[in-house]
């Protein structure tokens, strides 16, 4: 059995097929939800916070829980980790003592750095430049109100230069979606992530578009998204953000411009007004709380397929057959 810690640091981490190996098993998850119990004894996992949360922090306190796991939850200020204590001391002192680390940090990095001297997996829970336990979570939630997500059109609309719009980027392509981001001059995502995501998007039959045009960015969309525009510690740019964005705000003549049959996705919090008019995230199209609960589902089964792919736990002679039929139905 290999012992190589697979980790989960960046969307990338997972190739097309594995992407959706862990979206099948999401599915099974959220439909059998008790029954799959890879940290039976009780093994425990490590959540550790240097940012405030709330559905990140429930999802994976539930989520370990569920798996049978005893879910160690770290606020901020409450290790050594980082201050008082090298990354790689630490590092070296987890794996001794639990089966995952969970980590939502600043630097990317730092949780590099983790996984790098790390013997068990190490999952990204939100850090400056990605969040892809979320859009996780949000495929998750297409595939369920859209059947599946290949050859469908993603936009998204605000600041394209925060770690959600990278996330959507790179997972987006990776499911074979069309991801199109759109924000002002200046706040557009950085050259290199584009350029990962489009050559993901090759692989997949996906596609790639960055534009300053919030209305060619959502004609015809399948999947409307959006996220704070004044991201964790940006609160004194609060008002020349708010004018900065306010023609990327999702209301009710933004999503008339997508397909009619499309879907709202916010990963929240929310500021109704701001980024998504009141009519749009409380009205038909918005699927956001079936998004939140697919943050339990998706998570438990990445942490799942990481601990069976990285050789740490068994895979249940139940799931062998339906996870190898999905990753044969799927673009290699
Ligand atoms: N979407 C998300 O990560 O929510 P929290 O910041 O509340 O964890």
């Amino acid at each position: 059995m290999p012992t190589t810690p697979r980790h989960f640091l960046v969307d990338t981490d997972l190739t097309p097929a594995e992407q959706s190996e862990v979206l099948d098993l999401a599915e099974m998850m959220k439909r059998q939800r008790y029954s799959f119990k890879p940290l039976a004894g009780p093994q425990t996992g490590i959540v550790m916070f240097d940012k405030t949360s709330t559905r990140t922090r429930i999802s994976f306190a539930a989520g370990l829980t569920e798996l049978g796991g005893n879910p160690l939850i770290i606020n901020p200020g409450e290790s050594q980790l980082g201050h008082k204590e090298s990354i790689y001391d630490s590092a070296k002192v987890f794996e001794r003592m639990v089966s995952v680390v969970i980590w939502r940090t600043y630097a990317q990095s730092g949780i590099n750095e983790l996984a790098e001297n790390s013997a068990i997996p190490v999952v990204n829970a939100l850090t400056d430049d990605y969040h892809p336990c979320q859009v996780l979570a949000d495929l998750q939630t297409v595939r369920e109100h859209r059947g599946s997500t290949q050859g469908l059109v993603m936009t998204y609309l605000g600041d394209a230069a925060n770690n959600m719009a990278n996330s959507y980027l790179l997972g987006g392509a990776t499911a074979g979606m069309h991801v199109r981001i759109a924000g002002p001059e200046g706040y557009l995502p950085d050259e290199a992530i584009v350029a990962a995501a489009q050559a993901r998007a090759q692989e997949t039959g996906g596609s790639i578009t960055v534009t300053t045009d919030a209305s060619q960015a959502l004609e015809a969309a399948d999947v409307v998204v959006t996220d704070t525009w004044i991201s964790m510690g940006q609160e004194d740019e609060t008002e020349q953000r708010l004018k900065l964005f306010e023609a990327y705000s999702v209301d009710s003549e933004a999503i008339a411009q997508a397909a009619d049959n499309a879907i709202f996705l916010h990963c929240l919090p929310a500021y109704r007004e701001y980024e998504v008019s009141s009519e749009v995230i409380d009205g038909p199209q918005s699927r956001v709380f079936d998004e939140a609960e697919n943050r339990l589902h998706a998570q438990k089964a990445l942490i799942a397929w990481l601990l069976y792919a990285s050789g740490l736990a068994e895979i249940p002679e139940e799931l062998i057959l339906p996870l190898a039929e999905a990753s044969r139905g799927q673009v290699q």
